[in-house]
């Protein structure tokens, strides 16, 4: 779906169908209710329309407007009013409109709100809540016969920029729940490689590196050689450097474990399917930096991504085996299902010495941190609060919640290996989400660093309205939000 922005007045287009915003106790637009010839205030006025946040109504304009139907969406109070009820009406919306098979949507973006964020948001609704992973269906489902494929933003202020920017973070953003998506016998370590290369190509600010197995041998990254190890798929550690200016480099770090059964560790075989979704960190930090290299910030990045399948085998690592990371610190595998900080491990030492001065990274880690949290907020550690605070405030407007976690000596404690520096997994169950977070903090060397464990954002069970369940493309949007603050 493609979306285009017009200044003027919503009762000019020539979508097929108008959808019209309305905060409590106010009346419809008024030269839109003419052009109507008032049938929408009747409407309103019948109670038939309502202005409650997220109900809907439908209205047949009888050729009184070239839109056959104007759909109109509650907003509840305008006091409540935020980007993330404009997500969400416009995502409800798109349903309402493709149920009465509507090709094109024109939404105006509701007088005396921002209408730049407003219209961004609305944006954002709709093209994802619009997404769907279909190409490996042969026929096409019963509902989606009919596709809306255009959508037009209408204000009376030139906000076209703001809606040509909201579009490239969120074809990102799908782009990155497509990768979720694709199937770990589709998406190995390789394959991730070669389309982070493609994408890199496609801006010319924009480099990609992959450090093969040879070079991953010979720099010692024995946390992520040892994840690999029992695989056929060969680990890769894919490099992006963006240089839009500025003087810092932002690190970004993404957990790309293309399919976790645990290793010998094995998981148990229900929903272990779900575990090929154990890359959504790196497919959040390479979209992420792909789109912030298409809009051209003016910030630096450099994004490792550590690519691996971690699987049991004869080749594979067992538990009580001993590795040494490429820091030199040494590391007891206690359990080979806490294969992603293993990974980590390596990266972060890479993106430090290569340059990084802050460093985020994004991993589904633990399951621990989806019993916490669910997939409302994500977890948020960092041993730096201005960072911690910039990423939560991005997240907040962007609708990406985190929720700040400790770090705390008691849990360094736990980090301790009884033959080795560390162990990658307590004996004692307590506290693994922060458990987990003073193992990854072993490897920042002291720089300021965030980790956002996004296991269980990054595949939504509560079906917010506009990216269901499933893929998410967590963190895309908000790391786009932190570089616009960073470069402001
Ligand atoms: N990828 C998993 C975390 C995960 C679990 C995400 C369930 C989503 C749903 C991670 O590699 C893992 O297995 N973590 C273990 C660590 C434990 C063995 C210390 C966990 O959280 O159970
Ligand atoms: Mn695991
Ligand atoms: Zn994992």
């Amino acid at each position: 779906m493609r979306a285009t922005f017009r200044r003027g007045t919503p009762a000019d287009t020539s979508a097929d169908t108008l959808v019209v915003l309305l905060f409590d106790g106010e009346s419809a637009p008024a030269d839109l209710d003419s052009a109507l010839g008032g049938r929408l205030g009747k409407l309103l006025e019948s109670g038939e329309a309502k202005t409650a946040n997220k109900r809907t109504a439908l209205l047949h304009t009888d050729g009184a407007i070239a839109a056959a139907r104007v759909i109109t969406v509650g907003l509840g109070k305008r006091e409540d009013f935020d980007s993330e009820r404009a997500r969400n009406a416009a995502a409800v919306a798109y349903r309402q409109a493709a149920d009465a098979s509507a090709q094109a949507i024109a939404i105006a973006v509701p007088e005396g709100t921002g209408q730049a964020t407003t219209g961004a948001a609305l944006t954002e609704g709709v093209l994802l809540a619009a997404y769907r992973f279909d190409r490996y269906k042969t026929k096409a489902d019963d509902d989606d016969s009919q596709r809306a494929e255009q959508l037009e933003i209408v204000s009376n202020e030139d906000i076209g920029q703001a809606i040509a920017e909201s579009e490239i973070i969120v074809a990102c953003q799908n782009a990155a729940r497509d990768l979720q998506n694709l199937p770990s016998n589709v998406l190995t370590p390789a394959e991730l490689a070669d389309y982070a290369i493609g994408r890199a190509g496609e801006v010319e600010a924009l480099e990609a590196e992959v450090l093969e197995l040879e070079q991953l041998e010979a720099r010692q990254m024995g946390g992520l050689l040892s994840v690999a190890k029992g695989s056929h798929q060969q680990p890769k550690l894919i490099v992006l450097r963006y240089d839009g200016g500025g003087t810092a480099t932002l690190g970004l770090v993404g957990k790309a474990v293309t399919f976790d059964t645990g290793g010998i560790s094995i998981k148990p075989s229900s929903k272990m399917e779900e575990m090929k979704f154990d890359m959504s960190g790196g497919a959040a930090a390479i979209e992420a930096t792909v789109a912030i290299a298409k809009l051209g910030l003016p910030v630096k990045l450099l994004t490792v991504v550590p690519a691996a399948e971690n699987m049991p085998s004869g080749h594979a690592t067992r538990p009580g085996d001993i590795v040494t990371i490429s820091n030199g610190k040494t590391v007891e595998i206690n359990n080979t299902d806490a294969e992603g900080r293993m990974i980590l491990a390596d990266a972060l030492v890479y993106a430090a010495s290569e340059g990084a001065d802050r460093i985020i990274d994004l991993a589904t880690l633990t399951g621990a941190i989806i019993v916490a949290l669910g997939s409302t907020y994500a977890g948020l550690f960092s041993n730096d609060d201005d960072l911690s605070a910039a990423i939560a405030a991005a997240g907040d407007s962007t609708g990406e919640l985190t929720w700040r976690m400790p770090l705390h000596a008691d849990f360094k404690e736990l980090t301790k290996g009884k033959f080795a520096d560390l162990t990658n997994a307590a004996s004692a169950r307590k506290a693994s989400s922060a458990y987990a977070a003073s193992f990854l903090e072993e490897f920042v060397d002291e720089k300021p660093w965030a980790h956002l464990d996004i296991a269980g954002t990054a595949w939504s069970q509560d079906g917010r309205d506009y990216v269901g369940n499933g893929a998410t493309g967590w963190g895309v949007r908000l790391l786009v939000e932190l570089a616009r603050g960073m470069s402001a």
